[in-house]
């Protein structure tokens, strides 16, 4: 089980987090060719219509699973791989997905630094302390100081940066890496890299490259394991995932420091990997992956046991067992059907509705995972449906879509239209292009009276007193649950002190 390593990458569009995860890959043996996962990329796009908009804008908006193993230091390590999608809107997405990770890579553009309209995303990871290896991508491009760089991490994060490597020279004059621990540096010669040997023996670096690595390497807190996994320090990496350059020293960086399947919350329990049955949870559906086939494939984190194809784990959900007879592993090119699984892996369950994120699987049905929230939405639209014949598809289209997380719907608890609910605007294109090409309802956004969201909570006959008196501002979700609509902060404010025993929470456990 300690030869895990189940960690997501997250970037901002463009930082080169595709270029990285094919070379991670291809070094791991998974594909043989790079771009290949560019090429499947766009097979995948070619497929699905609604995958036009990811292609439109440059950014991708779906996050998938890929496996590969490497030998470190005579082990076999098996990473698993989760992508998410690099952009803010989606950061609700980046969150589920880091519930099921035990650590992740951040990639930042060496030249660019952190786009302020990227900062949410990788606030989402401080969100969920997971520990963090951060990647400054691209030192082979004129860019920025290195230092600037580090403190702007050390800020954003309000952790500790610790470089483990340093670029010599960047853009045209880059010369190679030096790595802190051995000190040797590493040069771009050809398609393979080349050791020439310590830095002491290495008189070709520049004199002034050399003080400035001397002073990074002084200047920064040194790296320390208990820091790093309780997410307190992040150690740094630079490189250049299109030459080839740093991947391996951070694939290696993951194998020695990231941590093995961690223990999971259940209530007031924590599940470990040795406890003694196969439990895990959904964090995400993803649906019509292929129109031609409805096929829907819930992704479930193991958190204990080892599967075994065919067994029977019931979902709360459910609260009756179903036997798993096509479980899916990911890798690079394939999927597969996986025999065994343990702690730490993520396998795809084929089904028809059954499993929805937040769901717990196990063989004795007592565990229940906590932990993956719906978040207040931040953007409420209105639906208009522009054919009223299909007013069932719809609703039938708004329930799987917030079952996969796409956006949320409040069904109004007066009148017939219903609300949608998303964190950011592209959901809401993503939403209208699904809708049309998957489920051919034609249908368009306009505004609502509202501006954000509350779940309720409290004593039935509380409850129900708050639902006679204020109708026009609540709805249900898609669970049935009660909601409070808010034209505005201050009416959240107000409603709060107004009913103070009441609880108007922003997030809700799915
Ligand atoms: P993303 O998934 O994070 O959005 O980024 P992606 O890997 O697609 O990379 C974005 C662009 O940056 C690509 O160029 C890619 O080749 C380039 N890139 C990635 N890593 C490096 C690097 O280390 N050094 C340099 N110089 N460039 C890098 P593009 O022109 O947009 O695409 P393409 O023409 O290569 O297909």
């Amino acid at each position: 089980m300690s030869n895990r390593r189940t960690f997501a990458i997250i970037s901002h569009p463009d930082a080169g987090k595709t270029t990285l995860t094919e070379k991670l890959l291809l070094q791991g043996g998974a594909i043989h060719l790079a771009g290949e996962v560019k090429a499947r990329g766009q097979a995948r796009r070619a497929r699905s219509d609604w995958m036009k908009i990811e292609q439109q804008r440059g950014i991708s908006v779906t996050s998938s699973v890929m496996t590969f193993e490497k030998e470190y230091e005579g082990e076999t390590i098996t990473f698993n791989l989760l992508d998410t999608p690099g952009h803010e809107d989606f950061s609700e997405d980046t969150y589920r997905t880091l519930t099921a990770v035990d650590s992740a890579v951040m990639v930042i553009d060496a030249a660019k630094g952190i786009e302020p309209q990227t900062r949410k995303l990788f606030e989402v990871c401080r969100l969920r302390n997971v520990p963090i290896i951060t990647f400054v991508n691209k030192v082979d491009r004129e860019g920025r100081d290195p230092f600037e760089t580090l403190d702007e991490v050390a800020d954003m994060l309000a952790l500790d940066v610790s470089p483990q490597m340093w670029p010599i020279g960047m853009g045209g004059q880059f010369e190679g890496l030096l790595d802190f621990a051995s000190g040797e540096v590493s040069r771009p010669e050809g398609p393979s890299k080349e050791f020439l040997g310590t830095r002491d023996s290495d008189p070709e670096i520049p004199e002034e490259w050399a003080e400035e690595a001397e002073l990074a390497q002084a200047g920064y807190p040194e790296f320390d394991l208990e820091a790093y996994r309780s997410g307190d320090l992040t150690p740094v990496y630079f490189g250049s995932a299109l030459k080839n350059f740093g991947v391996t020293e951070l694939i290696d960086a993951i194998a020695r420091y990231a941590p093995p399947p961690r223990p999971q919350p259940a209530g007031e329990a924590r599940i470990t990997p040795e406890h003694d049955e196969v439990t895990g949870f959904i964090f995400k559906v993803q649906a019509n992956m292929d129109p031609n086939h409805r096929d829907r494939i819930a992704f479930m984190r193991q958190v204990s046991g080892t599967f075994k194809r065919g067994m029977k784990l019931t979902p709360s959900g459910l609260g009756k067992p179903i036997a798993i007879h096509s479980p899916i592993l990911f890798f690079a090119q394939d999927r597969e059907i996986a025999d065994t699984a343990e702690a730490g892996d993520i396998i795809g369950i084929p089904n028809h509705g059954t499993l929805r994120v937040g769901d717990t699987l196990s063989e004795k049905d007592v565990v229940r995972f906590t932990g993956l929230p719906n978040f207040a939405p931040e953007i409420l639209r209105r639906v208009q449906l522009k054919d009223p014949t299909k007013t069932k598809q719809l609703r039938k289209a708004l329930d799987d879509l917030s079952e996969e997380g796409v956006i949320q719907v409040f069904y109004p608890e007066i009148g017939a239209q219903h609300i949608v609910g998303v964190v950011g605007q592209l959901q809401l294109d993503v939403l209208i292009s699904r809708l049309s090409a998957e489920y051919k309802v034609g249908a368009a956004l306009e505004a609502s009276p509202f501006a954000t969201a509350r779940w309720l909570k409290g004593e039935q006959k509380l409850l129900d007193e708050f639902e006679s008196f204020n109708r026009a501002n609540l709805a249900r979700d898609r669970d049935g649950d009660l909601v409070f609509m808010a034209k505005s902060p201050w009416d959240v404010n107000y409603q709060v002190e107004k009913n103070p025993e009441l609880t108007f929470s922003a997030t809700k456990e799915r």
